[in-house]
């Protein structure tokens, strides 16, 4: 099959971890005789630097050429005082708008070997299973009218959250297709009592699981589905939420896996011509400039994200699959990142990615 990829490391650590899902998907191509053409471009802080647009037009056009994209994280402190349609990440917002990719898979996993490195009680996080479908075209990240208003007597700042009945549909049915996949049942998560946009959002959920009668669904106000995240987890198998909801409790998410640095994800839009599914990768870290530069990131949110790009976009189950293994036995072996609490001394990004390949 032939591969065609657009690679946007990003900033900071993002650049050390796409180095090694790269390697990774180099190795998976030569064992499985795939040809991957690989590209390169700019995206976040870089591109700021380098072009003074997060999200320069050529590396739009590569996205939209390309069969899937992989991405690093993007976010540099020099821009943190900067006004939101400045910074490095109006560049995310403005990739994943422009490829459609409005279903964001990020599956929270919990691992044997990382148990201990939850703050969560053992028998709490040993066998958490969930995918969090986040919408990622829609929402408080897109709505206007936004802006801030220094007109008036005081300064005045406004966000607007709005979905259509078709954005929540769509999204609706990506989630009870993949539950379908999974344990068949569907959480969906709002807050119904005191907001439209979520009474809105219950109404097409219910009205499209009329044609999932196979899967259950309950539904959760997000306060209480935050609660529910850390008291009671293993009763998710796919939640479906909002933009900023599942921004946020996909965080709250990564506490059960261990460390965030362990969560990849996903974001699918539509099916090409091709039979390939639009898709952008990324881990659901960011950019860590605290560590950037020092070789010690964790590069499995990347490389998780390099899987699931072989699985979602290409269909490449059994090559996502043996990543997936090859993963899970560097974990085994305790040679892992510092994020991990490492048996001896912690491994680097560089080693961790190497022993991965190996692995394959
Ligand atoms: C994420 C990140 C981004 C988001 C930021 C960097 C814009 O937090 O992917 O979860 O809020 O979507
Ligand atoms: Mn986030």
């Amino acid at each position: 099959m032939n591969l065609n990829i657009l690679v946007l490391p990003g900033d900071g650590i993002g650049t050390e971890v796409t180095r090694e899902a790269v390697k990774v998907l180099r190795v998976v191509a030569e064992k499985w005789k795939h040809q991957l053409t690989l590209r390169e471009a700019m995206l976040g802080g870089i591109a700021i630097h380098k072009t003074g647009d997060p999200f320069p037009v050529e590396t739009e056009k590569l996205a939209l050429e390309a069969d899937a994209v992989l991405m690093g994280a993007v976010g540099l402190p020099e821009f943190d005082e900067w006004p939101p349609e400045k910074r490095p990440e109006r560049g995310l917002l403005g990739i994943r708008k422009a490829m459609g990719v409005y279903a964001n898979l990020r599956p929270v996993k919990s691992y044997k070997a990382l148990l201990d490195s939850s703050p969560l009680k053992n028998e709490i996080v040993d066998g958490v299973d969930m995918i969090i479908v986040r919408e990622l075209n829609g929402g408080l990240y897109y709505g206007t009218p936004r802006g801030i208003y220094e007109d008036g007597p005081e300064p005045r700042a406004v966000n607007t959250m709005a979905y259509s009945w078709s954005e929540i549909d769509r999204i609706a049915r990506v989630s009870f297709e993949l539950a379908r996949k999974r344990r068949r049942k569907l959480t969906s998560v709002d807050k119904s009592n005191v907001i439209e946009t979520s009474q809105l959002w219950r109404r097409v959920v219910v009205e499209v699981a009329k044609e999932y009668p196979d899967v259950s669904l309950d539904h959760l106000l997000v306060d209480n589905c935050a609660m529910q995240l850390v008291l009671n987890p293993k009763r998710f198998d796919v939640l479906v939420t909002e933009n900023m909801f599942g921004d946020i409790l996909s965080d709250e998410g990564a506490v059960l896996a261990g460390s965030i640095g362990m969560l990849p994800s996903a974001s699918i839009g539509a099916k090409k011509p091709s039979g390939v599914w639009t898709g952008l990768y990324e881990p659901v870290h960011g950019s860590a400039p605290d560590i950037a530069g020092q070789n010690k990131a964790n590069p499995f949110g990347a490389i998780g994200s390099a899987a699931a790009m072989l699985e979602y976009s290409f269909g490449l189950t059994e090559e996502a699959a043996a990543v997936n293994r090859a993963m899970e036995n560097v974990l085994n072996t305790g040679r892992v990142t510092a994020d991990l609490k490492p048996k001896g001394t912690p491994a680097t990004t560089e080693e961790v990615g190497e022993a991965v390949c190996q692995g394959l």
